[in-house]
């Protein structure tokens, strides 16, 4: 059974091949951190950076919320919920971030991952969450829609992986 958890040692490795599969297959949308750059000790060394996210205490980025999903001990993929409505999280990154390992695309496990975080998001007191998504990300679009997304509008957007692109920002009422 899927589960959302909070980040933690004994699953870092298996969120490093899960990094591993997006970079190996060029996918754009969702970019996580350079798996080269992950070596026994990434996960202690970059706790204190995650834990002041969740305080708000990271200039220039919105209070955030990491969490991974496993199922029966395997990575499966992560969600990340920002609970603030900053410019960033408006024009940008949205509400939530979320992904799959490539090799469990296609299973549920995104559908999954976003009806779990949409309890999460209601547990933290919100009311509605923005989703901001590539108008080319049709994996995305349609589990948006299936959990009630609205479209708001497109609006344009750039960042150096996905370029300059048209980005749907969605409405979930939760
Ligand atoms: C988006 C993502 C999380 C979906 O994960 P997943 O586990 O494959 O999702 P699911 O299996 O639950 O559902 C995918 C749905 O998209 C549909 N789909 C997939 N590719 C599609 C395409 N090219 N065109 C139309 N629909 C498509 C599937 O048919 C399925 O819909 P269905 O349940 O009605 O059949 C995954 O593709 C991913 O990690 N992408 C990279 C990161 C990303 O884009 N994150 C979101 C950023 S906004």
């Amino acid at each position: 059974m899927l589960q959302l958890i909070k980040r933690c040692h004994e699953y870092s490795s298996g969120y490093k091949e899960y990094c591993q599969e997006l970079y190996d297959n060029n996918v754009i949308y969702f970019r996580p951190a350079n798996p080269n750059h992950m070596d026994e000790n990434w996960f202690s060394r970059t706790k204190g950076w995650y834990d002041k996210k969740e305080k708000g205490l990271v200039e220039g980025q919105p209070i955030s919320f990491h969490y991974w999903a496993v199922d029966d001990g395997k990575f499966i993929g992560e969600f990340q919920l920002r609970t603030e409505f900053s410019e960033k999280v408006m024009l940008d990154i949205g509400s939530i971030g979320y992904a799959v390992r490539v090799s469990e695309w296609g299973k549920g496990y995104g559908t999954e991952i976003l009806r779990q975080g949409l309890e999460i998001a209601k547990e933290h007191g919100m009311e509605k969450v923005l989703l901001t998504i590539n108008e080319k990300n049709a994996a995305s679009i349609r589990v948006c829609e299936k959990h009630g997304g609205k479209l708001e509008d497109t609006i344009e957007a750039h960042n150096e992986a996905e370029g300059h692109y048209l980005l749907r920002r969605y409405w979930i009422t939760l």
